[in-house]
């Protein structure tokens, strides 16, 4: 158990547990969509660096120029793109570019890791159930943008993050893994929002992971994660564990 200084513990995920080891597949292919400060760019390549995941991310595209995780790509020899939205008239065009680029670099599997634009149809008909997002709130609580600030004005008491499959509709495709996270009394938006991106930076490349496995079954609206193994449900979804006081 790892404990932290928000008198809460949590269980201690390790990807290389033996169920989770190795797989007999070939390295899916990655295309990362940013916007920002790339922080789940880095968990995802810092999964892959530590034998974590079985992944190759083979282009980093920004909408903005100047986005700080461009840098950590590039300090990873990681090939980047900026495509800037603005310089496109409509959000169609704009994702023909990205749709171009990603399908000219190989890719397999669209990853959105705080990618700020709605993808349209031409974005979701170029790769069909393979762009995943990440959200910072227990979907399909608090879609759209400042989940945290909302949960906290609804007072509620577990927070989260959701990796999910993209769909039309704003964060509203099927939930792949989702990570809890207590909310504490004396909470701002800056530490439930801290809290949560911890978690975030464990689901994501779990959610990467099970893909690279097939291990992800969509049915309808939902996901089945196949051949679970004992323990590995609670350690991917159920985080972290309240505290128990004792004695
Ligand atoms: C994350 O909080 C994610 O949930 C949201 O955008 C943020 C991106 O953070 N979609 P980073 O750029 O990965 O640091």
């Amino acid at each position: 158990m790892a404990r932290h200084g928000l008198g809460y513990t949590q269980t201690d995920v390790k990807m290389s547990a033996p169920e989770f080891k190795s797989s007999a597949r070939p390295a899916v292919k990655l295309g990362v969509l940013i916007s920002g400060t790339g922080t789940n760019l880095q968990a995802i390549i810092d999964a892959i660096e530590r034998g974590d995941l079985c992944a190759e991310i083979k282009v980093v595209i920004s909408n903005r120029a100047g986005a700080l995780g461009l840098e950590r790509a590039r300090r990873h020899g990681i090939p980047v793109f900026t495509i800037e939205h603005r310089r496109f008239t409509s959000r169609e065009d704009f994702d023909r570019a990205l749709a171009d680029a990603l399908t000219q670099a190989g890719v397999e599997l669209v990853i959105c890791a705080g990618f700020m634009r709605l993808l349209s149809p031409v974005m979701l008909s170029a790769f069909p159930d393979r762009i995943m997002n990440i959200h910072p709130a227990l979907l399909p609580s608090f879609p759209g943008i400042n989940a945290q600030k909302a949960a906290l004005e609804h007072g509620v008491k577990v927070a989260g993050c959701t990796v999910f499959f993209v769909r039309e509709g704003v964060d509203d495709g099927p939930i792949i893994v989702q990570a809890a996270v207590p909310v504490m009394p004396e909470d701002d938006e800056q530490a439930l929002s801290d809290r949560i991106r911890a978690q975030e930076h464990r689901i994501f490349p779990i959610a990467i992971r099970l893909f690279q496995e097939g291990r992800l079954k969509i049915e309808g609206h939902a996901v089945r994660i196949l051949g679970l193994a004992l323990g590995e449900e609670t350690r991917a979804l159920i985080n972290p564990l309240p505290e128990v006081k004792r004695g």
